[in-house]
């Protein structure tokens, strides 16, 4: 059966290619098997390019879904940003290209494929959006990222795949399932379902509702659909449109339902609540694995934690510290924002640096924190080290010389700081919130895996810090037992990739 491919504008050779491709999608269809054939997408995904934990999240739970469930059919797609490295680019392979509309505009698309640990990977072209420094901070992100939703829809036909699911994420994709719902009527996206995953309620794709036709394409019987408060928030459209919505802790999932953590969407969270699940992520425990990992100085293991003391002080030396591996290293590694609990450290510096301790905190991002912190290193040049950077290389190095990982977020959807320098044997310190209520438990119940504190305060903050800080002067044999019990936890997909299945299942 020939079936006709909407929009799509191929070369010979590759147009066959594709007709035949299609062919097979077509008859699966007709001949519907249990297969689950899922299409994540992103507008990130490790090790291609990442800024954050949706990077990781996108480079971790696809090729674990595939793991434990051989018969899975799974794809990702990704944008082709100009900064992907040169020799991912080489193991693509070109397969042909369409045309995507958006409102008034006709843009090119080419697909590139990558086949990688049994996942399929699709690589969207248009160097007019995609061929610039960086990801995201753009003025046209809204368009830029319709597009991408838009053409991860309209090259199916192409690639000649009908998912059973489209798993979508945060706000870039969010208008995946709401074109779904109100664009693509033709019979071969019907019984394509999605879920949509909320992994920060902060970035919602919120814009002027003047554009709703103009840049979204999207008609005005649409705008109910994307419009909150006056103004369209791509986010909301996905929270009534997807089947499933889920976020990436079950203490999250609780918290968005309230003012305090919804950035404003709790009435819709509430009203969707019913579809609604939280699953914790976990890590990529091979990508994060100090017996392995070539970033850092030396590697190590939990047996062999003299190898982590070598990483310590090779750090101080690079940093230009005072060398002593009786000093307790605290580390921070994160975006320089409000809600990671930054206001926090900075009250606590002056108190923390009456204990004998270094603190190193690595990472970039609000003007002000950024100036703050670098005035903190100024006054205490033998104890503090800022770094401002987003250094994936330095911050594992960072991970496998430190003794202690704070994390004192204000909100925190899952976190996998706390969980990544658990696995390099740093004791994690963190708030109860989100993610990381649900992955560290305090020592003190007696099965805990890390120091935590409960209300967003500097004095209690400052309490905790100052006690682990004590241990690890005063108590040596504790703070070995302590560290051997972090490295221990295991924090692999395996677990939340079968929460995943199961979501997937009930849709099918
Ligand atoms: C976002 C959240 C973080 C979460 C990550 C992956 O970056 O802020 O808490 O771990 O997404 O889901």
């Amino acid at each position: 059966m020939a079936r006709k491919i909407n929009n799509t504008k191929v070369s010979a050779p590759e147009k066959v290619e594709a007709a035949k491709k299609c062919d097979k999608a077509v008859d699966a269809e007709i001949k519907p098997d249990r297969q689950l054939k899922l299409l994540f997408v992103a507008s990130e995904c490790q090790p291609f390019v990442a800024t954050g934990g949706l990077g990781d999240v996108m480079g971790s739970l696809p090729h674990t879904i595939k793991k434990v469930c051989d018969n899975c059919d799974v794809r990702v797609m990704l944008p082709l940003y100009g900064d992907i490295k040169q020799e991912y680019r080489e193991q693509m392979t070109f397969l042909g290209y369409t045309n995507v509309e958006l409102a008034w505009r006709n843009q090119y698309c080419g697909v590139f494929e990558l086949v990688k640990d049994g996942v399929t990977y699709y690589f969207l072209d248009n160097e007019y959006y995609f061929k610039r420094e960086g990801q995201y901070g753009y003025f046209d992100d809204g368009e830029r990222y319709a597009f991408f939703s838009k053409a991860i829809l309209s090259v199916l036909p192409l690639i000649g795949f009908i998912p059973t699911i489209i798993h979508a994420n945060d706000w870039q994709t969010a208008l995946v399932p709401v074109y779904l719902k109100t664009i693509f009527h033709d019979e071969y996206y019907r019984n394509i379902r999605t879920v949509f995953t909320i992994h920060n309620i902060a970035y919602q794709g919120k814009y002027d509702p003047a554009i709703l036709g103009d840049v979204f394409g999207l008609g005005e019987q649409s705008r109910s659909i994307l419009c909150y408060d006056g103004i369209i928030n791509l986010m909301k459209g996905a929270i009534v449109c997807c089947d499933v919505l889920s976020t990436v802790s079950p203490t999250y999932a609780e918290e968005i339902k309230t003012p305090e953590y919804s950035y404003g969407l709790h009435y819709i969270i509430k009203q969707n609540a019913y579809k609604l699940k939280g699953v914790i992520n976990g890590i990529d425990t091979k990508f994060y694995d100090p017996s392995s990992d070539e970033s850092i100085f030396v590697k190590y293991d939990k047996n062999s934690v003299e190898g982590k003391i070598q990483n310590k002080i090779q750090l101080q030396q690079m940093l230009s510290l005072p060398v002593d591996r009786n000093i307790p290293v605290v580390s921070i590694i994160t975006r320089l924002v409000d809600h990671k609990g930054i206001d926090l450290i900075i009250q606590s510096i002056d108190e923390l640096m009456k204990n004998h301790l270094q603190l190193i905190i690595l990472g970039k991002g609000d003007l002000r924190y950024e100036e703050i912190l670098k005035n903190f290193e100024s006054r205490y040049p033998n104890k503090i080290r800022a770094i401002i950077a987003f250094n994936q290389d330095l911050s594992r190095k960072i991970y496998a010389a430190s003794d202690i990982y704070l994390m004192p977020s204000k909100s925190e959807p899952c976190g996998l700081a706390q969980m990544i320098a658990s696995r390099y044997g740093a004791i994690p310190i963190t708030r109860e919130t989100g993610g990381l209520n649900d992955s560290i438990v305090d020592f003190g119940t007696g099965h805990g895996n890390g120091w935590t504190f409960k209300n967003y305060s500097a004095r209690d903050f400052i309490y905790v810090v100052r006690n682990a800080v004590e241990v690890f002067h005063n108590h040596k044999e504790a703070w070995n037992d302590l560290r051997n019990i972090v490295f221990s936890v295991d924090f692999s997909w395996e677990k939340s990739a079968g929460e995943y299945l199961k979501i997937y299942h009930s849709l099918m």
